[in-house]
């Protein structure tokens, strides 16, 4: 993928300028790009091929055991151009790795930077925060602190290719990271890693190959590598702050493109979600099979499947929450209509999107209001005036194709708030035609402007 954003088109060539691994470990990533570079060099002067590798190749890695390692393993592939040199000439190989902050601010520019960065959550110091106030909010994470970094250390026609968890395509923490990226770099291509068995043992996320170039290309690829690659799509390469829409596979490719143009989005249309604010283990000793004076009934993500909300046998032991402050019953308790979406799926359920609204007939069966646990996102209106009702954003969540949308969204079972927010919508005109419309109509209203083929009538 780099080569081809190098637009380095023939199979063996040498390297345009520096490439770059800040995180290089064993130096797996550089040694496919030295031995191509070494290949493509083998009928120039080896003396000035071996002096010149350090301007074309550089490794640097926090662990000094394994920049020993990628020393002497990029140095095993220089042995047969140093064989070509008399041995009464031979110098001592270049150490292409060094021991190094990936992170250090002021390196060269490079043409490459290729990397399978560290992931995690870090605490920064206050010099560190302001370093990168431009791609943070909220909790770093090193992934993308060395996205940010390696896009800044590109020269003018570099290429930044990174092996890292997909949150950094939707996640509320790297929405300034995509920013930053954008607004200097643009996505040339991505390849959603689909089947993770045997490649990544420890790592839960949805990983993706990213290419990020300097050219201004208007489109991306997108491939799944799975036991092949698979060409998914070719899509507007996304720009800005806002969830990336990207489909991961062939038949939601469409789908992405059409909804990647819509005018709105679930907050533009006056709807903003949170996630329900009863966490069960933090509540254990108030948890209640049986209703009495100062209990209130907890929906839980079990009870929002079908389409309704009903009582999930399997929750009822645990049914009701005992509140024992004003203050605890301001925080706990929801006693307006809403639309509620559960966070997370199991992989086996065939929705990623299960929603069901919660009525104010619902509301007069229980007394005071409920208690929403931190498994459900709650959709609730904002100020008086919506474009669309709540009957309406219930079914129009409910339709295969939004559903089809959301899996562009996250890759994963899990839908935070924030992704759901992102959610995009038609125009105000469009969406007051489809309150008229039956749910089988909508469907088939729906469908189309989102890129699908219009739904026979049944
Ligand atoms: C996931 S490994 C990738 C190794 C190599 N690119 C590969 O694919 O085999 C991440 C590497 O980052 C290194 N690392 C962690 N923090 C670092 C930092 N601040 N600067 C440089 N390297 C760092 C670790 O030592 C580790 O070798």
């Amino acid at each position: 993928m780099t080569k081809a954003a190098l637009e380095m088109k023939r199979p063996v060539m040498q390297l345009p300028g520096l490439v770059r691994d800040p995180a290089c470990g064993a130096g797996a990533l550089l040694l496919p790009a030295l031995r191509e570079h070494l290949a493509a060099s083998a009928t120039i002067d080896p003396r000035l091929v071996l002096n010149r590798l350090p301007s074309v190749i550089e490794g640097i890695d926090s662990d000094p055991a394994a920049v020993w390692v990628a020393n002497v393993v990029l140095a095993a592939e220089m042995l047969p151009t140093l064989a070509r040199i008399p041995e009464a000439h031979r110098r001592p190989l270049p150490a292409l790795a060094h021991v190094g902050d990936g992170l250090a601010p002021d390196r060269a520019p490079a043409r490459a930077i290729l990397m399978n960065p560290p992931y995690g959550r870090v605490r920064l110091s206050e010099a560190d925060r302001a370093r990168f106030a431009k791609s943070l909010y909220g909790h770093a994470n090193l992934y993308g602190m060395f996205m940010a970094v390696g896009a800044e250390s590109l020269d003018a026609n570099g290429v930044l290719s990174a092996l890292v968890p997909t949150s950094f395509t939707a996640g509320r923490y790297f929405e300034p990271l995509r920013v930053y990226l954008t607004s200097q770099l643009r996505l040339e291509s991505v390849a959603f890693v689909a089947d993770r068995s045997g490649v990544f043992t420890s790592v839960l996320q949805e990983t993706c190959l990213a290419t990020l170039t300097r050219r201004r290309v208007r489109k991306v690829a997108v491939r799944a590598i799975g036991s092949a690659v698979e060409e998914v799509a070719t899509i507007a390469s996304p720009t800005g702050g806002n969830p990336w829409i990207l489909p991961r596979r062939s038949d939601l490719a469409p789908v992405a493109a059409a909804a990647a143009k819509l005018p709105n989005t679930l907050s533009s249309v006056g709807w903003k979600v949170s996630t329900g604010p009863l966490v069960w283990n933090r509540r254990k000793d108030d948890l209640f099979a049986r209703p009495a004076n100062g209990r209130h009934q907890i929906v839980w993500a079990a009870d929002i499947d079908g389409g309704a909300v009903h009582r999930d046998v399997r929750r009822a032991s645990t049914r009701y929450l005992a509140l024992h402050s004003e203050r605890d019953r301001h925080v706990m308790l929801l006693t307006t209509p809403v639309v509620l979406v559960q966070r997370t799926t199991a992989p086996e359920q065939t929705k990623r999107l299960v929603v069901a609204e919660l009525t104010e007939e619902d509301l007069a069966r229980v007394s005071g209001g409920v208690v929403v646990e931190n498994h459900v996102n709650i959709i609730r209106p904002v100020g008086d005036e919506q474009m669309l009702s709540r009957r309406l954003l219930t079914r129009i969540l409910s339709t295969p194709t939004l559903d089809k949308l959301v899996r562009c969204i996250s890759g994963s079972v899990a839908l935070s708030a924030y992704e759901l927010e992102s959610i995009t919508l038609p125009d105000a005109e469009t969406l007051k035609a489809w309150e008229m419309l039956s749910d089988e109509e909508l469907e088939r209203a729906v469908a189309p402007t989102y890129g699908l083929q219009e739904q026979p009538a049944k």
